[in-house]
Order: structure tokens, then sequence, then C-alpha cells
């Protein structure tokens, strides 16, 4: 089942044609990892789902409807969440601030908003329940083991019950160990039935998660197939150009 389509994307800044006719498609609960040299128009593709940027031409459907993000709290209200590096937590909050970063809850006194710090920690401590997660909601992240911090995070997409994750490069900067619990988060995320895109460098990382592999070269696309068809040295070699297309 689609959930998202791109149709026939172009993106120009310029004269520099970022994205040429793209079209792509992903379905509920499926990986794509996305993959490009330097420049391709991965990280445009990207912003275009979320908002960032407006495509000059072409067409996004979202549930088989047309939408136009015009900003990225469109696009994240209607479920597309966009993480960045290493999880993008912040170390100095507790696990419940994190989750409610940018959406706290407030309740009024005498008209006067307060932040209402009970509600938060109950929903926090509800979303940790249904993950059968040990984590509390008071604690600060930076104590926190990995896979807490991955309990957090996942919490935080459940919150806003997205429905598409978008990763640019959320391996780049980061240990061994810290990889292998993004991987795991991209599964968890998966087996909840969200759609993922995974920009990455690092070819094993997007061969262990992604169900299909989609190649950009200089703003085109030049491959889209089941990874399970691909290999490691052709995805190299559409990369570079020294295979055309595949
Ligand atoms: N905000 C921008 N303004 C001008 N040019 C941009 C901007 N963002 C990206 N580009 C250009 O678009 C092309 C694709 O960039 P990008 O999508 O960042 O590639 P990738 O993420 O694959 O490395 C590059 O030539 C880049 O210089
Ligand atoms: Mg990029």
């Amino acid at each position: 089942m689609s959930i998202l389509a791109l149709k026939s994307i172009s993106k120009n800044f310029g004269a520099i044609e970022a994205l040429k006719n793209v079209n792509l498609n992903l379905d509920k609960g499926q990986v794509v990892g996305l993959m490009g040299d330097n420049g391709a128009g991965k990280s445009t593709l990207i912003k275009i789902i979320a908002g960032v940027f407006q495509a000059n031409t072409g067409e996004i459907l979202y549930n088989d409807q047309q939408v136009n993000f015009s900003k990225p709290i469109d696009a994240r209200n209607s479920g597309i969440e966009v993480v960045y590096q290493d999880l993008a937590l912040c170390d100095n909050l507790t696990a419940a601030a994190n989750i409610f970063l940018s959406r706290e809850l407030f309740k009024k006194f005498f008209y006067i908003p307060f932040l209402n710090y009970k509600k938060m920690y109950d929903v926090s401590q509800g979303l940790f329940d249904e993950l059968k997660s040990e984590t509390r909601p008071r604690d600060e992240v930076k104590l926190m083991s990995g896979g807490q911090r991955q309990a957090v995070a996942i919490a935080r997409t459940k919150l806003t019950e997205a429905k598409i994750v978008l990763m640019d490069e959320p391996t780049a900067a980061i240990s061994v160990r810290q990889v292998a619990e993004v991987l795991d988060y991209i599964r968890q995320l998966r087996d909840q039935g969200i759609s993922i895109i995974l920009i990455s460098h690092r070819m094993p990382d997007v061969f262990e998660v992604s169900d299909r592999i989609v190649v950009l070269r200089r703003g085109s696309k030049v491959a889209d197939k089941k990874i399970s068809n691909s290999s490691p040295e052709e995805v190299t070699a559409l990369i570079t150009g020294a295979l055309q297309s595949a």
C-alpha cells in the first residue's frame, strides 16, 4: 500500500538542477535506502517531502491525496517526521521533556498558562509502558543507556503518530555501538508500520535495514530496486556512474 508517491519532482536552485523528474514510491512499513554521491540531491528530496523546500514541478501524493506542504510544521502535523544525526536528543533534558520538545502541554491557572508537567510525565510513562521500556520520564537523557535513548526517540514518534520518518545521515558521526542502536530503532519503527527513508553513505547500514534501494546521480534517479536484487558493488557503480542505471 503506497503511503507516499512523488511524481516527476524537479527542483532548481538558480541554474543548478538539484532534482530532475524524480519518481519515488514509499509503501507502509517499508524502509527505502537513498544513496548517491555528494550533491546528488538526496537532502533536497527529503526537504521537499518535509516541506522545507517546494518542488518547481511535479506532485506529491500522501495517502493518495495531493499535498503541498509550504512549511515543515505542515508536514509534521500530517505525520512526517525528520530525524537528524544521533537520534537528536537533548542530553540535558529529561526523557519527558525530550518527548514533548516544542509540543509542550500547558494548563491554565487563573488564565495564566503553566507547563503541565504532571500530564507530560503521565503521557510519557504511558508511551514507555506501551514500548515495554523501563525508561523513566523524569530521568535525564545524558544518564541513559543506548536502549533507553532509543525508547525516548521512538516515544517521540509515537506521540506525534508519525507515519513517515525521514533520516538524513543518522549514522554519519556516531560510534559503532550507537550505529547498531540507530539500525535497531529503524527496525522498531518499521515493525510499527512506519515508513522510512534512510539516507546514508554507509553501504553496510543501508543493506542491513532497507527493503529497497534508490540511487540518485546528479539529480536523476538511476536505480530503484529490491535490496535483494542488488549488491554493494552494483550500488557503488551506480553512485559513481561506472554503471549508467540498473
Ligand atoms: N539551499 C540551496 N541553495 C542552493 N543550492 C543548493 C541548496 N541546497 C542544495 N543545493 C544544491 O543542490 C544540489 C543537491 O544538493 P543536496 O540535495 O544537498 O545533495 P546531497 O544531499 O545528495 O549531497 C547540489 O548541487 C547543492 O549544491
Ligand atoms: Mg545531503
